[in-house]
């Protein structure tokens, strides 16, 4: 019995809608974040739901939610605190700060007191090194913490208060954190607009504004646009610059010369790669042999390079290794990998070897 309920899915389904089509194993974080909102942690269950839905195998994404700390692998406590004991902190005192707390909540690195309230961790650099020693409770941000006050906030947090952070929004439970990792908007009324940037993250606007330094064109009161607004506004432009767009050209444009250039890359109407045009104009004599550089080292091997290696590759790996869903990796179009497997096997028995065996530096014989 699954703990994915349909509203669960509904919120997958728009969050893959994100994606281009055939990119929908990029919606795997945020995927990750999803699940973790429900079960506090990301769990056998929440690894299949997530395979499921992609059409990937629970090995890949084991294999993320392993890489990622804020992807927790067993239960947590509805306040994650994390506190930084990276060099800048831990010099200012974040290794007390630490040590206070584990003393203090009877509880170790990634462990959950036994009311279930707390999840201590500590952090390696949480990006406010301006603000050290610092520790966040559900990625909220308490500044300049001592050991005392960070007692304080773990006590108001066990008695049921919850404490102001220093800067953004007010506190929610780490489950409630996860939806909005997910990708989805802090529904509580006026909560984005709790605190404000602290003095060290403007220092750097205050030098600008003191030496009159400012970015061209920039207007600082532009609003910042809903993403309705904004797609809206995104699809005029597009629309725009398509009504814009001059006539094709009968004669296709001559390719320009490669060297020096700093203008985007074309495709050349002969097809030919932007190495292969530049080393013809070095060299545009096709009978002699562009000069290697003094010092390269030329590969004495004259067997051809097999040109499908990595396919191939990719091909065996993906058939020994069937993916949880639909048995179609996802982001990949099954007729193309089939084609590129019969390919390298054919190649393969054109040039009288066995079956190739995948590794991931390419194909052994
Ligand atoms: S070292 Fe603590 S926030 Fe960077």
């Amino acid at each position: 019995m699954t703990v994915f309920t349909e509203e669960t899915r509904e919120r997958a389904r728009e969050i893959i809608a994100r994606y281009p089509a055939d990119r929908s194993r990029s919606a795997l974080l945020p995927l990750l974040h999803l699940v973790q909102s429900e079960e506090g942690y990301v769990s056998p269950a929440g690894v299949e739901f997530c395979a499921e839905v992609l059409g990937l195998n629970k090995a890949q994404v084991g294999a993320v939610a392993t890489f990622y700390t804020m992807y927790k692998r067993k239960p947590t406590g509805d306040y994650l605190v994390s506190v930084c004991t990276n060099t800048m902190c831990n010099v200012l005192g974040g290794q007390e700060v630490y040590d206070t707390l584990a003393e203090h909540l009877g509880v170790g690195h990634d462990e959950t007191t036994a009311d279930g309230k707390i999840t201590l961790e500590h952090a390696e650099c949480l990006a406010a090194c301006d603000y050290g020693p610092v520790m966040t409770v559900n990625y909220d941000f308490f500044d300049n913490v001592d050991p005392q006050g960070a007692l304080g906030v773990v006590e108001e947090l066990r008695a049921g208060g919850r404490p102001m952070p220093t800067r953004g929004a007010r506190l929610c439970t780490l489950k409630e954190m996860a939806v909005q990792l997910a990708g989805f908007a802090d529904e509580r009324d006026g909560a984005v607009a709790d605190g404000g940037p602290g003095e060290p993250t403007l220092r750097g606007l205050r030098l600008a504004e003191q030496h009159g330094i400012s970015v061209p064109g920039f207007d600082p009161n532009t609003p910042i646009r809903s993403k309705a607004e904004a797609d809206k506004a995104a699809a005029e432009a597009k629309a725009k610059a398509e009504a814009a767009k001059p006539a094709p050209a009968a004669e296709p444009a001559k390719p320009e010369a490669a060297t020096g250039s700093t203008a985007p890359d074309v495709k050349a109407p002969d097809g030919k790669s932007p190495q292969v045009r530049t080393a013809e104009t070095r060299q545009p004599d096709a009978g002699t042999a562009v000069a290697d550089a003094p010092g390269t080292k030329v590969p004495t091997d004259t067997t051809a390079p097999a040109p499908r290696d990595a396919q191939a590759a990719e091909a065996a790996g993906t058939a020994a290794n069937p993916p949880a869903g639909d048995g179609k990796p996802a982001g990949d179009e099954a007729g193309a990998q089939q084609r590129n497997l019969k390919e390298a096997e054919a190649g393969a028995g054109a040039n009288g070897a066995g079956p190739a065996v995948a590794s991931e530096t390419g194909v052994q014989k």
